[in-house]
């Protein structure tokens, strides 16, 4: 009988801005405090990357230390996958700009939106793709620049993001399977609770457009929090599920990083102590496609993880879309 592929892990990486933007910055430019970010969403500062430093720039360093970490060469990769809604332009891909900087053979090579799901929507496609035998060594990014669509006169949202990056390898494996399942989903009927409203075909650019800011993410927080926390809990259940695995067998979770409060809900819904909860959004915001990655890269190379390990990832975003993965490092 012909032995099943398996996914392997083969290293991550992450790569966050130089400048920081924190909470007592914001207080010069708009009416907030530190107070009222820290408590609401346990933001305390985020990176916001310069004008000459687009997407792709913050992908491609990611990568390279993903490549370095799995001892990797960018000739070995022969699939490119940026999760983004932030991309360099329209078009080309993200992913294709990447693949030029870290000069990767001709490989397929495209951007997938999910918003902060969308991480995890690439774990599903890269593991798909593996185990069908068409490729062996996948790039996958979850990369976004989330203040460059910020609305900085906007305090309901301005104070909530920030830009990062985080990559992984996946390798087509005989003795290692490390994504032990992944839950996906989606509802499209909650589309107008957050979104970017122009610069797309429903609403072409004009100088109307940019007069009214509607270039930049909107959001209905409350009813977007509200949504949040049961879909994380489903999603999260229901990979577990289809892992095999039970909570105790989890050593961390690593949840989407939009606010504490959610991170915490979830967390006490699904009966899990905030000491198997990963958390660092006070130093990053939501970096949206990038949270659970470069959250997982973090707790990998803090040694908070070791080999053989069981993390889950779970995220909810604009769409609204959700996924949760179980993993083993
Ligand atoms: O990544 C995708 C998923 N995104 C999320 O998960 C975000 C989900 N939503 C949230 O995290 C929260 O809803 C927010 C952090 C966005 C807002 O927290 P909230 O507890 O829902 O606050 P609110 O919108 O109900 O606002 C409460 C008050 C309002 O004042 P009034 O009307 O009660 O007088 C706001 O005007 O807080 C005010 N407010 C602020 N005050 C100081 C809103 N933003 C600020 C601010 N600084 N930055």
């Amino acid at each position: 009988m012909k032995k099943k592929i398996g996914v392997k892990i083969s290293g991550t990486g992450s790569y966050f801005p130089k400048k920081v933007l924190t909470n007592v910055d914001l207080e010069k430019i708009i009416d907030t405090s530190d107070e009222w970010i820290s408590t609401r969403t346990g933001i305390k500062e985020r990176r916001v990357s310069e004008i000459n430093e687009p997407t792709s720039e913050l992908a491609f360093k990611a990568s390279v230390e993903a490549l370095k970490f799995a001892n990797i060469s960018p000739k070995q990769i022969d699939m490119i996958l940026v999760a983004t809604i932030t991309p360099d332009m329209l078009f080309p891909s993200t992913a294709c700009f990447l693949q030029a900087k870290l000069n990767i053979p001709p490989a397929p090579a495209f951007d997938l939106s999910a918003s902060c799901s969308g991480f995890i929507y690439g774990i599903s496609i890269a593991k798909a793709f593996i185990e069908s035998g068409l490729y062996k060594k996948i790039l996958l990014v979850g990369v976004d620049e989330l203040t460059k669509i910020t609305d900085w006169t906007d305090r309901n949202t301005c104070v909530l993001f920030g830009d990062g990056a985080g990559a992984m390898i996946l390798s087509a494996s005989y003795e290692d399977d490390n994504v032990l399942s992944v839950f996906l989903g989606a509802d499209g009927s909650y589309s107008n609770l957050l979104f970017l409203p122009a610069g797309g075909t429903f609403s072409p650019a004009t100088i109307d457009t940019v007069n009214k800011r509607l270039h930049t993410i909107k959001m209905h927080g409350k009813e977007v929090f509200r949504a949040a926390v049961p879909k994380m809990v489903f999603a999260a259940e229901k990979a577990l599920e289809f892992s095999g695995k039970k909570l105790e067998d989890v050593k961390l979770f690593i949840p989407h990083q939009a606010n504490m409060r959610i991170i915490k809900a979830v967390a006490k819904k699904m009966g899990i102590s905030m000491d198997k909860v990963f958390v660092n959004i006070h130093k990053t915001g939501n970096v949206s496609s990038a949270t659970t990655i470069t959250a997982l890269d973090e707790a990998i190379k803090t040694n908070k993880l070791k080999n053989g390990d069981i993390v889950e990832l779970v995220a909810f975003g604009g769409g609204f879309t959700w996924g949760a993965a179980v993993i083993r490092i």
